[in-house]
């Protein structure tokens, strides 16, 4: 069959390769792709004719036209990576028009869309989660705040109602950084309408594990949830943890430090309650769903719901996966995943994450890409491309950098440390110029 990706990062690139590796895959079409689903066995990027890459998915215009190439095409499964197509209902229109989409519809992909939606269904199915309240009125929080820190020690997390690309999550310290994020969110609309609600949250410690999963909840039925290997993201730019927020600098799947116990608490305290909910609110939710949790003496708290595979713990996962990825997303869809056998290899995967110069902030774009096959090939790494384009008008064609993260090196090993030594032999088998990365992934 052929099968369509929605993206164009590392993410998605990591889903069409593992597509791709399906006997029954012909083809994996990715809309819009990248440089490195340009290149990968069996894939292709669907044609600039189609329009803006960045409108596709996205607007009812955009979407309509995916809907027209897919049934031109014959594509017979499509699998959305980003949050945004979900937000904008990209499966509702799909599967309006009879064509089969892994995703959730728009209502249940509120779990991301709104946090005062996400944290009030974690209330009222009793998923353990950071205490919190929800807010519309900038008085209101403000007031919530100065009672917060009257009492505490700890910062206060404010969050954004909406989709905010990254930036609606603040840690403030103290009641002025409290005050002057409420203050910009909520009266000065910096973040447009994502900020005008907001949800004041207690501060937690400890360390964040990634857990990804299938999800096959269907209204009237009972649904499934089957967890896959645990992952973790690094968020800051700098080692250590260092340094400002990132889209994720490198990812490890598993986790060592989330022990057999935190893996039942997670099953008992947030899975289970989250089945149950999504159930209780006659949710069709088919597709994938990510628990960002925080774990401290292996108990876990949820964080946030993400309705859709991480980036780039995707990168770090899906390379130790001991099943058909394209089998999956069908068992998922057509309500047999519980049957489902989601077996992992062993071993470990460590996935640092290359970035462009500057990365965070303003960073160098079109840098050529070098890399060294024969070494690249002793260390058995895979590299997933995230923000590199294939330049086709260049004399032999070349990989150039087009975004802040620039690739994953994909690297697998019988432990943790053997993982992370070949990862960053790979790394050392690329260059671009002005190519940054951390050094301690996995070991933070
Ligand atoms: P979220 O989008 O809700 O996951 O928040 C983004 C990031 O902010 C998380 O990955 C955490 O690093 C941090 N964060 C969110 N909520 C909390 C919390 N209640 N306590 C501590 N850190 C948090
Ligand atoms: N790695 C976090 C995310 O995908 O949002």
């Amino acid at each position: 069959m052929k099968v369509l990706v929605i993206g164009s990062g590392g993410r998605e690139h990591a889903m069409a390769w593992n597509l791709a590796q399906s006997a029954n895959v012909e083809t994996v079409w990715a809309a819009p792709g990248n440089g490195g689903t340009a290149t990968e066995a069996k894939c292709k990027n669907t044609p600039a004719s189609l329009g803006d890459p960045s409108a596709l998915a996205v607007t009812e215009a955009g979407q309509d036209v995916l809907i027209g190439f897919v049934q031109r095409e014959g594509i017979a499964l499509t699998v959305v990576g980003p949050e945004l197509p979900l937000a904008e209902g990209i499966v509702d229109r799909f599967r309006a028009e009879g064509l089969a989409i892994v995703g959730p519809g728009k209502e249940a992909a509120r779990l991301e869309a709104s946090k005062v939606f996400s944290k009030s269904f974690m209330r009222k199915y009793g998923v353990r989660a950071a205490g919190s309240e929800n807010f519309t009125n900038p008085a209101e929080a403000l007031s919530y705040a100065k009672k917060y820190f009257d009492g505490k020690q700890a910062p206060l997390v404010i969050k954004a109602d909406g989709l905010a690309a990254g930036k609606g999550v603040v840690i403030a310290a103290d009641l002025a950084e409290a005050e002057s994020c409420l203050s910009s969110f909520m009266k000065d609309g910096s973040l447009g309408a994502a900020g005008s609600s907001v949800v004041l949250e207690e501060f937690l410690e400890g360390k964040e594990v990634s857990v990804l999963a299938a999800v096959s909840v269907q209204p009237g039925g009972k649904g499934v949830i089957k967890p896959f290997v645990s992952a973790r993201d690094h968020k800051r730019r700098f080692d250590g943890g260092q340094g400002p927020n990132t889209g994720g600098m490198g990812s490890i799947a598993p986790v060592p430090d989330f022990t057999p116990i935190a893996q039942k608490d997670f099953e008992t305290a947030i899975l289970r309650p989250t089945l149950r909910g999504m159930e209780a609110e006659g949710m069709d939710y088919r597709g994938f769903i990510f628990f960002g949790l925080m774990v401290k003496d292996d108990r876990c708290s949820l964080l946030e719901y993400n309705v859709r595979l991480g980036d780039p713990e995707t990168q770090a996962v899906l390379p130790l996966a001991d099943f058909d990825f394209a089998g999956l997303c069908s068992a998922i869809l057509d309500g047999t995943l519980a049957a489902f056998p989601l077996n992992w290899k062993p071993g470990a995967v460590c996935a640092p994450v290359a970035v462009a110069d500057g990365y965070p902030g303003s960073y160098r774009k079109g840098d050529p890409i070098t890399l060294n096959e024969a070494a690249l090939a002793k260390t058995g790494a895979r590299i997933f491309i995230a923000g590199a384009r294939l330049d086709e008008a260049a004399a032999v064609p070349v990989l150039r950098s087009s975004g802040g993260r620039v690739l994953a090196a994909s690297a697998w090993g019988a432990d943790a440390d053997q993982a992370w030594t070949k990862a960053y032999e790979a790394l050392g088998a690329l260059s671009f110029a002005g190519m940054a990365y951390r050094k301690d992934i996995g070991r933070e």
